[in-house]
């Protein structure tokens, strides 16, 4: 952790602690504040909650919105349910593996594109969906699929 996201842990410990059930609100809040929540961050959260360092290891493996490195500069979130399924969304994901060499909760090798499923995106009608960096595409081809990753690595945002 940079001295940053350490000052970052120390006032929202202080926030939470005596809060009751702090351990999820301090994570988000964490996860909100930093970006991730770092394995280094488990022991002081652990000793101010006190509660065991594998409880929270724990909390923070359960939740898969809970992400334990840095993000990468761009998150794609595919939708993998059935209506994007049927619609797609497999074909996309392939593209994806021979695109960009990336599969599900991977990244791209230079940690530009990280590649997340999701189980709808509430856009059944409008599959296959596909949230990139929190905005929402429908509808998605292949060609619109590259013309969305060119979008990024051209401009270093979509
Ligand atoms: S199933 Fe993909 S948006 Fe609902």
């Amino acid at each position: 952790m940079t001295t940053q996201e350490q000052e970052i842990l120390s006032q929202l410990l202080q926030q939470y602690r005596d809060l009751p059930g702090a351990l999820l609100p301090l994570l988000h809040a964490i996860q909100d504040a930093i970006g991730h929540v770092s394995d280094d961050a488990v022991p002081a959260i652990a000793r101010t909650l006190n509660q065991s360092q594998a409880e929270v290891r724990g909390v923070i493996s359960f939740y898969h919105d809970f992400r334990t490195t840095p993000p990468a500069a761009h998150s794609l979130r595919l939708c993998r349910a059935e209506a994007c399924q049927s619609m797609g969304s497999e074909a996309l994901a392939a593209q994806l593996r021979a695109q960009l060499g990336v599969d599900d909760h991977g990244h791209t090798a230079d940690g530009q594109l990280e590649l997340r499923p999701v189980y709808c995106l509430g856009a059944c009608a409008c599959a296959p969906a596909l949230q990139l960096d929190g905005q929402l595409h429908a509808r998605v081809t292949p060609e619109k699929l590259s013309a969305l990753l060119a979008s990024c690595s051209k401009e270093g945002q979509c």
